[in-house]
């Protein structure tokens, strides 16, 4: 090829590399868009089987075709250096004793057993709780409140047991009106006269890890509970204390008499 061939193949190739039609342009395009499909989130589970932990991942795409696709964790176990993991339709998932909970694991995305795409992240930084559960509500007519309560596993676990939870609730006529409180305990006192009387209410929990040493995702939400605050009549809002005073001077009468 002569030097003014060569110059005219560049130019023409520049031209169509500008102008974004040629095959090239069209090849990177698309390259670019399968290596993003491989983008995967992991999140993980101490202790939910006994002393077994659960790590689960799974693509961000759910419509990634992941026949030939395979997960491997390498680094911060005991015993071993990698473990292969297990596949259940689209989740990727590992139960084992062996997470060292200490330090970083290399997550491998592998095609015929070569690396396609790997990620860096340490296992008490993904946890996500168990979800809460048996919420109640009962409500204290002599105090005037509502004590809510529920459990958590996390009571029982040797590992995560500090927890955030976040209680939800709302008037079930107003949809998305939810009021959410935090506290680290089970238990939470709702006053009634923040409450509608005579409503249906909805309440659920979920919880987080309380980022001391152990970091992470919301819990799914616990199963909902419901229930109805009582109506306010005039008898209960004048007998109570009414009848309160009339026991007091029956009772002094008493006391009076026997003197
Ligand atoms: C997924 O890929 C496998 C092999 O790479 C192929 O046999 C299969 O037909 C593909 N499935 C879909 C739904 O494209
Ligand atoms: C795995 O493959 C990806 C993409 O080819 C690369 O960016 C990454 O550095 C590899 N990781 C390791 C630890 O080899
Ligand atoms: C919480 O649930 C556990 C079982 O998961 C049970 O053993 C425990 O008694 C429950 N605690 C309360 C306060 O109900
Ligand atoms: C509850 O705690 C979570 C996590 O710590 C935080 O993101 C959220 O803003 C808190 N909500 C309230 C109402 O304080």
């Amino acid at each position: 090829m002569t030097i003014l061939g060569t110059a005219f193949g560049m130019v023409f190739y520049l031209l169509q590399a500008v102008s974004g039609e040629s095959g090239y342009a069209q090849n990177g395009d698309f390259e670019d868009a399968e290596l993003d499909d491989y983008s995967f989130s992991c999140y993980s589970q101490l202790e939910v089987d006994g002393t077994q932990h659960l790590l689960t991942c799974t693509f961000d795409d759910p419509d990634i075709n992941s026949t030939n696709l395979e997960f491997e964790i390498c680094g911060a176990l005991l015993n071993v250096k990698c473990l292969t993991f297990n596949k259940l339709q689209e989740m990727y998932f590992i139960k084992t004793k062996k997470f060292l909970l200490i330090g970083d694991s290399e997550i491998y995305v592998k095609l015929e057993g070569k690396n396609i795409t790997s990620k860096k992240l340490n296992i008490v930084r993904i946890v996500k709780p168990e979800a809460p559960f048996d919420v109640r509500v009962i409500y204290r007519e002599g105090a005037n409140d509502f004590l809510v309560t529920f459990n958590t596993s996390h009571l029982q676990k040797k590992y995560v047991k500090e927890l955030v939870h976040e209680v939800a609730y709302r008037q079930e006529k107003n949809e998305n009106d939810w009021t959410c409180v935090n506290l680290s305990s089970t238990k939470l006192t709702l006053l009634q006269r923040k409450l509608q009387p005579d409503a249906m209410y909805e309440i659920k929990v979920r919880s987080i890890p309380n980022a001391n040493y152990f970091q992470g995702f919301w819990s799914e939400w616990s199963p909902s509970f419901h229930f109805r605050t009582p109506e306010i009549t005039e008898l209960s809002l004048w007998c109570g204390p009414v009848f309160l005073i009339i026991r007091r001077l029956w009772n002094n009468c008493v006391k009076n008499q026997k003197r």
